[in-house]
């Protein structure tokens, strides 16, 4: 097959100063992309910190003879989101994928976090996703063949003392789902990626992980082993939408949200519903949940 190739696109990751993003970014570059490289720099969970990763990746990737600008701004604010944004047309003149890919963590009880703390992994996760695509949807549109790449996680379905980070990831999966809908007369295709690789995130969540997994991962599942797929999903050829993949060490699959096939009882009651839990739970038949896409206006 053709070589997925991106000579004449622009493409912003952010959180690329290290691990996930970085190796997305440095992919990207090297199959030709100009690539705006942000990160505020900062630590795992969100400390500010006085690094500035952005730069080393910039320096990297241009170095290897890649094209690519640094941005220190925050996805978190809407000023960041739009100064991240005017970096790719100041410097590229134009923008054709986004991948919002910056990220906080922490291992937390959920009663032991302060309720400010669930504003600010909102803010980095959800928002910082919804404010960097907002700014960047019209130069989508105009690129005729924008692209969004989103990033959730498995923590999203359920892990023990994560209720700030998974839910803060579960609302970037209906982001993804609905962009997805919002994007497809314009030809915008938007889907996400469920990543896992060994980046200092596993070093925040190894007590969390059955013994040996964060160790595992650092050694054999790099962030460059899930780059590929966020090159597809950022690539013109990209063939879907509203879809999520979960990535990690070469192994990728497809995450469904489905509906089993269940009961339907006109005379339902409590009772039925304890009765026939079984089948309602079945998963023998699920079939995954479908994007509603607008249909077109009568008469276009
Ligand atoms: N590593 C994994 O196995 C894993 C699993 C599931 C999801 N994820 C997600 O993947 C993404 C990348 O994570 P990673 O493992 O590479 O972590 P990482 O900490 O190495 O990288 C995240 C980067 O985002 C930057 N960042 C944080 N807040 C920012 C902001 N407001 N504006 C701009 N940049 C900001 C950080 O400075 C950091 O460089 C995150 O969204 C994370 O939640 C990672």
């Amino acid at each position: 097959m053709t070589r997925l190739d991106f000579t004449d696109r622009v493409v912003i990751v952010t959180g690329a100063g290290r691990g996930l993003g970085r190796a997305y970014a440095e992919l990207l570059a090297a199959r030709g992309a100009a690539v705006v490289v942000n990160d505020l720099g900062g630590a795992v969970d969100g400390t500010p910190r006085d690094e500035d990763p952005a730069a080393e990746a910039v320096a990297a990737i241009t170095g290897a003879g890649g094209r690519a600008v640094a941005s220190t701004a925050s996805v978190a604010t809407e000023e960041g989101a739009e100064a991240i944004v005017a970096t790719a047309i100041s410097a590229f003149g134009r923008l054709d994928a986004v991948v919002n890919n910056a990220g906080i963590y922490s291992v937390r009880p959920w009663l032991e976090l302060p309720a400010s703390k669930y504003q600010d992994f909102l803010d980095v996760h959800y928002l910082g996703s919804v404010r960097v695509s907002r700014a960047a949807w019209p130069h989508l549109v105009a690129s005729g063949q924008g692209r969004i790449v989103n990033t959730v996680s498995a923590a999203m379905l359920g892990v023990p003392d994560m209720v700030h980070y998974g839910s803060a990831k579960g609302a970037v999966y209906g982001l993804t789902r609905n962009l997805a809908v919002a994007g497809h007369a314009h030809g915008i295709r938007v889907n996400a990626i469920a990543p896992g690789a060994g980046t200092r995130m596993m070093d925040e969540a190894k007590d969390a992980l059955p013994p040996g997994t964060a160790e595992f991962m650092k050694e054999h599942m790099p962030p460059s082993m899930v780059a590929p797929v966020a090159a597809y999903l950022a690539h013109d050829d990209c063939a879907v939408t509203g879809e999520v993949f979960n990535v990690a060490g070469g192994a990728v699959s497809r995450l469904v949200v489905g509906s089993t096939a269940g009961i339907s009882d006109p005379g339902l009651t409590p009772e039925t519903v304890a009765e026939r839990l079984g089948e309602i739970l079945a998963v023998d038949r699920v079939e995954p949940a479908e994007l509603m896409l607008p249909t077109p206006a009568a008469g276009a």
